[in-house]
């Protein structure tokens, strides 16, 4: 008699969106083998490589357990011949040449080095790779002209290179609503990002800013900024301002009106409270008194919060999933401010994302699963 083992065999929707993925990923070797290679395409400009290896590491992220055979991943979506033989390396010899040649690349690490420094994007690095400019030490010596953005992205590039925590989150929070609290009484704060998907750490700390009385919040960034300069809270900032406009016979250019809020990317000098970390940010001198925090400021009229409140809670892969789903199944078009419906030729109102994810025929997925 054969012995055969009871294998689960798995399967799953096929856009994230009807997934609900949890941040207790069972198949991390995978998707961290996945995520690099998906990393390392966007860093080379492959946007459709990068989202396909985006889309496999995501399948697997929904998985209620680890894979441990190929033969379980009959019913898994997304996964290309790529990511199979990648997927097949890892589970029969526990690495993938192709990934683990890859963290060794020069070029790969030097991509992620310098575009590591904020506000330095794919094609600077590639350009400065190009010149020889290899590490944060050759950038240095070698003295490239950089921007405002660049000269605060080197200038605190460690800080910013370390993860933020909860805590510290909590007290950007209690900055920002101190700020939206003195510019405009009843702005109402919400933090947003990764940290609403209940993440422990992040890169940034990004909040969505609006009033209750619809009008009130405009112009509102320009007058938070100057309150936080003031107080000094601001090491660098930069502005847009808001450019969305609902058109009568629809958006325009679907999906492309992802950036159209009054928003301000900025670097927050963050107090640091004894007890609150301190010491990671110390040198020879012992703790610093306060660190460099990324944080992302986005403002709302309130008629369109639950779509901003749902296009900035990410992930971006779930973001990304929910705007194809609209699309291509529903003949919708979803973007941060807006859902436009192509069949009856109008927009659908909503004020909860539970009423978003209704319209679009989906199971609502609370932040928490949008992990992907
Ligand atoms: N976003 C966006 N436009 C950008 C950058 C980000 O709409 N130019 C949205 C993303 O789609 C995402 C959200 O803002 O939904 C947060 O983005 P980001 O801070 O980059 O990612 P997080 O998920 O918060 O991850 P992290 O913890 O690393 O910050
Ligand atoms: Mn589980
Ligand atoms: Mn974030
Ligand atoms: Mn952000």
């Amino acid at each position: 008699l054969q012995q055969t083992e009871e294998v689960e065999v798995f399967s799953t929707p096929s856009y994230a969106c009807q997934r609900r993925t949890t941040l207790d990923n069972h198949n991390a070797v995978l998707t961290d083998a996945l995520s690099l290679l998906a990393e390392n395409a966007e860093l080379s400009g492959e946007d459709g490589r990068g989202v396909a290896f985006r889309r496999a590491a995501a399948a697997l992220k929904a998985l209620p357990l680890p894979v441990t055979r190929l033969t379980q991943l009959g019913g898994v979506p997304c996964l290309g011949g790529h990511s199979l033989r990648v997927i097949k390396d890892v589970l029969e010899s526990g690495a993938s040449p192709e990934v683990e040649a890859l963290r060794r690349s020069e070029r790969f690490k030097a991509l992620k080095v310098l575009t590591g420094i904020f506000g330095v994007g794919v094609k600077t690095a590639g350009r400065w790779i190009g010149e020889g400019i290899l590490t944060l030490r050759q950038l240095r010596d070698s003295g490239p002209t950089l921007n405002r953005a660049q000269r605060a992205g080197l200038r605190h590039y460690d800080d910013l290179n370390r993860p933020v925590g909860r805590a510290e989150a909590a007290a950007v929070a209690a900055v920002v609503e101190a700020a939206a609290g003195s510019v405009l009484p009843g702005a109402r704060v919400t933090l947003i990002g990764g940290f609403r998907r209940g993440k422990q750490t992040g890169h940034d700390v990004d909040f969505l800013i609006t009033h209750p009385e619809e009008g009130r919040e405009a112009g509102l960034m320009p007058k938070l900024v100057s309150w936080l300069d003031s107080q000094g809270f601001l090491l660098y900032q930069k502005t847009n301002s808001n450019s969305y406009l609902e058109a009568a016979e629809g958006p325009a250019r679907p999906a492309s009106n992802m950036d159209r809020f009054e928003r301000c990317f900025s670097v927050f000098k963050l107090p640091e409270e004894a007890g609150r970390g301190g010491a990671g940010a110390g040198g020879e001198g012992g703790p610093r008194p306060w660190r460099a925090v990324r944080v992302d400021l986005v403002v709302s009229p309130v008629s369109q919060f639950a779509f901003a409140l749902l296009g900035w809670t990410g992930s971006k892969l779930f973001e990304r999933e929910l705007r194809r789903w609209a699309g291509h199944e529903m003949n919708m078009c979803l973007s941060s401010h807006a859902l436009y419906d192509h069949r009856q030729s109008r927009y659908l109102r909503a004020s909860s994302e539970e009423e978003i994810f209704a319209h679009l025929g989906l199971e609502y997925i609370p932040p928490s699963e949008r992990n992907a």
